[in-house]
């Protein structure tokens, strides 16, 4: 299931690769693109480049989460590291570039290692090798995995208490009974006695979140897009770039904003010899944001196991920040 790659990131890192078979990825956009309403998952925006255009998205004037959230964690950071207490290890579901944690290992007293776990190898390494340098006595174990699948954690030795860490409301991505789904894998791979820092976006004014997912610079637009370059690029797709249009909608009924992308006129797409027809304006559904309240998120929480210890929020009720414990 898991192999130990040789890593150079010196003698205090391990690195774990979970096996991500090319198998899975081809049947799951074929399955995707063969329902009435075509859909793929969000995860597949995540190559090297879908990467990089998230970290662009996070500083653009209209995304409020990142810069949000980011002024919280540092504004109750002292307060996280004494209820999280010394010797903790981080779990990082989804990590990213590794830019949130640092503000928590800051706080934290003696870290005793730091597991991100992401499903974009390349971009994992670098931000593995990246913390590694700046927090020369953390022990950093990365895992290349696809996190809403159920993994096991690598073991640290000297680890206290063992924390998850899931900022950026990606939680949102997931459906309600996903999300039990999630946070209940999570309270078991993480063990009893533990706690999840999880960052939550709420619900708001819809203009400031259409604005949000439709930024005037179009980098929401590319990363949308870059999905389809993603599937043409590894699984020998022909998506024409040119041909379909990003369009992000709320939908108040289910509480969330829907990323599609919209096909400009009457078109065919083949995956190995696999012909999917699109009519004009015939959409696929790339991604969903739930967006909740205070209490719509501890009820969710709930369902999962968890409790809802203690909450912060900004002044203008933007985004949320919640340490559960296992219930
Ligand atoms: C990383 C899932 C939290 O939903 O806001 C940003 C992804 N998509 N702009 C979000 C995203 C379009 C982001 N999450």
């Amino acid at each position: 299931m898991s192999s130990t790659v040789e890593l150079d990131l010196g003698p205090l890192h391990d690195y774990f690769e979970f096996e991500h078979a090319d198998e899975d990825f081809r049947a799951a956009v074929v399955a995707g693109l063969s329902q009435p309403q075509k859909r793929l998952s969000s995860k597949y925006f995540y190559d090297e480049r879908g990467s990089k255009l998230f970290d662009q998205i996070t500083e653009l004037p209209e995304y409020y989460p990142t810069r949000t959230e980011t002024a919280l964690l540092r504004a109750h950071a002292a307060e996280f590291a004494e209820l999280i207490g010394p010797h903790a290890s981080l779990v990082e579901f989804g990590s990213g570039s590794s830019t949130k944690v640092r503000i928590l290992l800051d706080a934290l007293d003696a870290p005793s290692a730091y597991v991100p776990i992401d499903i974009s190898r390349e971009h994992l390494i670098e931000s593995a090798k990246g913390l590694a340098d700046a927090y020369p006595d953390l022990m950093v174990v990365p895992v290349a995995a696809d996190y809403t699948q159920p993994l096991e954690l690598p073991d640290i030795p000297n680890e206290v208490v063992r924390i998850g860490f899931f900022p950026g409301s990606t939680i949102g991505n997931f459906t309600y009974s996903e999300a039990v789904d999630f946070l209940r894998t999570a309270a078991t791979e993480l063990g009893a006695d533990n706690g999840l820092l999880i960052g939550v976006d709420l619900k708001k004014d819809t203009d400031i979140l259409r604005a949000a997912y439709n930024d005037a610079a179009g980098v929401t637009a590319a990363f949308n897009l870059n999905i389809l370059r993603h599937i043409n690029r590894e699984l020998g797709a022909d998506f024409d770039l040119d041909g379909f249009t990003h369009d992000a909608r709320w939908q108040d009924d289910k509480g969330r904003i829907e990323m599609h992308l919209v096909s400009e006129g009457k078109q065919t797409v083949t995956i190995d010899g696999q012909a999917f027809e699109f009519a004009d304006g015939e959409s696929i559904h790339t991604e969903d944001s739930h967006k909740y309240t205070v209490e719509g998120f501890h009820a969710l929480a709930a369902e999962a196991g968890w409790r809802a210890f203690r909450h912060w929020t900004d002044p203008d009720e933007l985004f949320s920040i919640h340490y559960l414990r296992v219930a």
